[in-house]
């Protein structure tokens, strides 16, 4: 285990700051114990200052100086920053919103991901990057672009639909397909060749959901495109070093289908920034944090950006409470990463993130923000030795799809608004508050290696999909599908018949009918639990009913039903429960036999990594009372023996390498 490190560090934007200023950063990056910066990510503009026109001397200097400090180069190709000068030659490279009005140079990422010009702009400049520095041994990966789809996810161009077209014709091989896939004849849209489909610009008067959600794919995979661009000009320019991309997996992003790129990236990366005004903000970052490393479970994954303190982009961007930066990173850390970076290294004085924390703030090193970095930084270092390891395998994962997602806000569904991932964020504060440290994982992952499956909002579903969930009951697990399931197939088409269709053989019931309610509304079940925003009128047909709705107008019909299905068992949650919702996962949770794998306390989490034989328990203490965890071995943060149980401050951070038990 000796010689293993975790990454610290985070974006490094030199070219912000004057020369002098840079042999101050590099001292203070020894004194955070900075691993790791990434470079380049803005600086097009400082490389190819015209058209063709290289300067590489500032950069081949600070490259240079971070080499001869020791500290690893993540090198960005700057493509998230086309330059000025770019634009202005070829404007038409710039995103064209839904109502056909193209966007003006100035902002980020303005660049369209179809368009062959820019195809061509951003290719060089990867290659080039890679020519010069691929033998570096200073670069120890490559960062392709930066956040992928960050405002110009979708573009509605001529290029795009061009691009658009093409994609169509390869999902739906013939005209008629596509129509029947989109139901087109609703209000006589049909398409009589591939000619006349474009991108969804605006109508007067609604979208095809069918068409949105085809147009969602198709962006996704045009960036992806791009990423294999860019990925594939660095490699061809002789590049060996890992490649990847920062994702954004929080809450309410969706502007890929990351679990379709995971093949591509050698290590999954993520950005997360915390919304200071959520008072349970820790819950958000386990769910992000669970999420990622669902996306690849066989190596560690890692937090490419996340804030030392505040944003600048929030409505109120309240600082970190202290102690608050140590424990996001860690809690990263616990689930999976194997270091925390950030976004970034010195705080800028001018520009439009000129109000967002750096590791080094506004402020300069005389600072109780400084020195918690620094502190953080020696922290991360002692915990090296973590480094390569996994989160224990769990037996518990909540599925989540982002296109399912898509699906369901690019309709115009029965409840608008209604924020469909909500329910899998409930399910996993829920599980985890438990100790089942639940995976989040993609439809697509193995399924099988769950004795626990819980399948909430999975609005659109295909039949290959709803197979492997139906046979992950079969082989003996407890699956559980939420509220909003099943009910279309994976073109936005509503799967007639009765609800939800996709699952309806494997759950034995029959839905009658959709119900949402009005705000306010609430049913209460026989249980005495109440269900609120969403219910329906559903019948059993082989199924047992565990609860029902016992008051309003669906009083007397089952509200929760559960089927023995081969080995494992099938429930139906038809409403989504507000009261009593943790009695229901209490009840799925014994139906399943899946145990606590780690101590369960109020308010600290906790999270064990294994690997090589050892073992890591991550404890924090998320509450502002001090708690008293089990524990034994020697914690890493303390450097202290901890026998039998650990006393943790209220907000402090413990990880003990465990003593073997065998
Ligand atoms: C993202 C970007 C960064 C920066 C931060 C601000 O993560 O990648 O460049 O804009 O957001 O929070």
């Amino acid at each position: 285990m000796t010689g293993r490190r975790l990454l610290f560090g985070g974006d490094y934007n030199p070219e912000q700051w004057d020369e002098d200023v840079w042999s101050e950063d590099i001292a203070l990056m020894r004194d955070a114990h900075v691993t790791t910066v990434t470079l380049g990510v803005f600086a097009w503009g400082f490389l190819e200052v015209d058209d063709d026109v290289w300067d590489w001397d500032w950069f081949d200097r600070i490259i240079g100086m971070l080499a001869h400090a020791g500290i690893g180069i993540y090198l960005a190709t700057p493509t998230a920053a086309p330059p000025t000068w770019l634009h202005r030659a070829h404007p038409e490279i710039i995103p064209v919103d839904r109502r056909g009005i193209r966007f003006h140079a100035g902002g980020r990422l303005g660049w369209c991901a179809s368009h062959p010009t820019w195809h061509e702009y951003s290719t060089r400049i990867a290659r080039r990057l890679g020519e010069r520095y691929a033998r570096h041994p200073a670069v120890s990966m490559w960062h392709v672009g930066n956040e992928f789809g960050g405002g110009n996810r979708l573009c509605y161009c001529e290029e795009s639909s061009a691009a658009f077209r093409a994609w169509c014709r390869a999902r739906h091989g013939t005209i008629d397909a596509l129509n029947r896939a989109w139901g087109t004849a609703f209000w006589g849209l049909r398409y009589r060749s591939f000619d006349d489909v474009s991108a969804p610009l605006a109508s007067e008067s609604g979208t095809n959901p069918s068409l949105l959600l085809a147009y969602d794919r198709f962006a996704s995979d045009e960036l992806l495109g791009q990423f294999r661009r860019e990925r594939d000009a660095l490699r061809s320019a002789g590049a060996t070093q890992p490649i990847t991309t920062n994702l954004m997996l929080a809450v309410g992003g969706s502007v890929a289908d990351y679990a379709q790129w995971t093949d591509d990236l050698d290590v999954v990366a993520i950005d997360h920034y915390a919304q200071a005004a959520d008072p349970h903000r820790e819950r958000e970052i386990a769910f992000v944090a669970s999420r990622a490393r669902g996306l690849d479970r066989s190596a560690p994954w890692l937090l490419m950006e996340h804030a030392a303190s505040a944003v600048n982009w929030q409505p109120r961007n309240t600082p970190k409470a202290p102690g608050e930066m140590a424990r996001h990173s860690l809690q990263h850390i616990a689930h999976g990463s194997d270091g925390a970076l950030f976004f970034q290294w010195r705080a800028s004085a001018a520009g439009v993130e000129q109000f967002h924390s750096g590791m080094v703030p506004h402020a300069g090193t005389d600072t109780r923000h400084w020195r918690d970095v620094v502190a953080l930084g020696s922290l991360v270092d002692r915990l090296g030795e973590v480094a390569g390891s996994l989160v224990a395998p769990t037996r518990t994962a909540i599925v989540a799809d982002i296109p399912a997602k898509w699906a369901w806000e690019e309709a115009q569904p029965p409840l608008p608004g209604l924020p469909i991932e909500a329910e899998s964020r409930r399910w996993h504060e829920a599980l985890s508050a438990r100790g089942l440290v639940p995976d989040v994982v993609a439809p697509q992952a193995d399924l099988m290696a769950y004795e626990l499956l819980i399948v909430p909002g999975m609005y659109a579903v295909s039949d290959a999909v709803a197979d492997s969930i139906a046979d992950a009951a079969t082989r003996g697990a407890t699956v559980v599908i939420g509220p909003l399931s099943g009910i279309v197939d994976e073109e936005n088409r509503v799967r007639v018949g009765g609800y939800p269709a996709a699952f309806r053989a494997l759950l034995g019931v029959f839905g009658e009918e959709l119900h949402p309610l009005q705000e306010g509304d609430a049913v209460t079940l026989s249980s005495g639990a109440v269900v609120a925003d969403w219910a329906e009128r559903l019948r059993v047909v082989d199924a047992e009913v565990v609860d029902r709705y016992a008051s309003g107008v669906l009083a007397g019909w089952p509200a929760i039903t559960r089927r023995n299905v081969g080995d494992g068992s099938a429930w139906y949650v038809s409403g989504l429960v507000v009261e009593g919702f943790d009695d229901l996962v209490g009840a799925v949770v014994s139906a399943s036999g899946v145990g606590a794998a780690v101590p369960v306390l109020d308010g600290v989490e906790a999270v064990r990594r294994v690997g090589d034989g050892a073992s890591w328990l991550f404890l924090i203490n998320h509450s502002a009372a001090p708690a008293r965890v089990p524990a034994v071995g020697v914690d890493l943060v303390s450097g202290d023996r901890v026998e039998g149980d650990i006393t943790l401050a209220a907000g402090a951070v413990a990880v003990v390498r465990e003593d073997a038990t065998s």
